[in-house]
């Protein structure tokens, strides 16, 4: 039930942040999404207990990542003030064995990719719904990719046109790097507005359908190196932790 979902996210999240976010780190990148919520729940909690750094400045990856520091009382940072982060805890849509990842649910993926890579440590939090041995089994929607509108219909055709076994190279030439024969791409569609979502650095965002993706990294790759692709939401070898709360209260985490 949703309930215990959200019971689940909140205590993934105060388990990261519990264990991580020490008076030691001075400069903390905040993820998107409704499991952040809960993390940013804990940090005030623990800013409000002096057990922060006083020094401690958060790097937003959304607009909204932007509102929930600014809310809770935390000093907003900039990137390029702060470009080396010391950790970074985020949500995910799915996780695989390897700690690959699928984000972009939310849309957010391009800042969360771009603070991600400037940070030590990424640590992922999410409810066990999103713990999966190969991406795609769980999450079915696709493969987030933020795309700019000049060139939307272009990457369209060219993601369209991909085979899963042709399309790729090396290693991954004679299997297939995902399940479906060729991708399905939807143009994600705004909530109460016509046409299609923009997002925060206004772009498009195409959910590309693949079902099992077998070689994660691969298909990042081909998928990014597509002109017109601002970026794609598989987070491949990016996460050293990700913590999953369960429907029975406890939580886990994976390294
Ligand atoms: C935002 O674009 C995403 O990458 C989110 O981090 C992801 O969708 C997780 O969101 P929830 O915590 O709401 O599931």
């Amino acid at each position: 039930s949703k309930n215990l979902v959200e019971t689940a996210k909140e205590l993934a999240a105060f388990s990261a942040v519990e264990k991580h976010v020490t008076k030691d780190i001075r400069v903390l990148g905040v993820g998107s999404g409704s499991t952040v919520v809960y993390a940013i729940n804990k940090l005030k909690e623990l800013l409000e207990k002096g057990q922060l750094s006083p020094d401690l400045v958060c790097i937003p990856t959304s607009f909204q990542s932007r509102g929930l520091i600014v809310d809770a009382g935390l000093r907003l940072g900039d990137l390029d003030e702060n470009p080396d982060i010391d950790i970074t805890i985020d949500g995910a849509d799915e996780v695989d064995s390897k700690l690959n990842a699928i984000k972009g649910g939310g849309a957010a993926h391009l800042r969360e990719k771009v603070v991600a890579s400037a940070s030590k440590r990424l640590i992922l939090i999410a409810d066990y719904r999103k713990d999966s041995a190969v991406l795609g089994e769980q999450w079915t929607k696709g493969v987030p990719v933020e795309v700019t509108p000049f060139a939307y219909k272009a990457v369209e055709r060219k993601i369209t046109e991909l085979h899963h076994k042709n399309s790729f190279q090396g290693a991954s030439a004679s299997s297939a790097a995902f399940e479906f024969t060729n991708p399905v791409v939807i143009l994600r569609p705004a909530v109460n507005k016509a046409g299609p979502v923009v997002t925060d650095n206004g772009n498009f965002v195409f959910d590309v359908k693949l079902g099992k993706i077998h070689d994660p990294a691969s298909v990042e790759t081909v998928l990014k190196m597509i002109p017109g692709v601002v970026e794609v939401g598989i987070f491949s070898n990016m996460a050293e932790e990700a913590w999953f709360g369960k429907e029975d209260g406890t939580a886990y985490c994976r390294s």
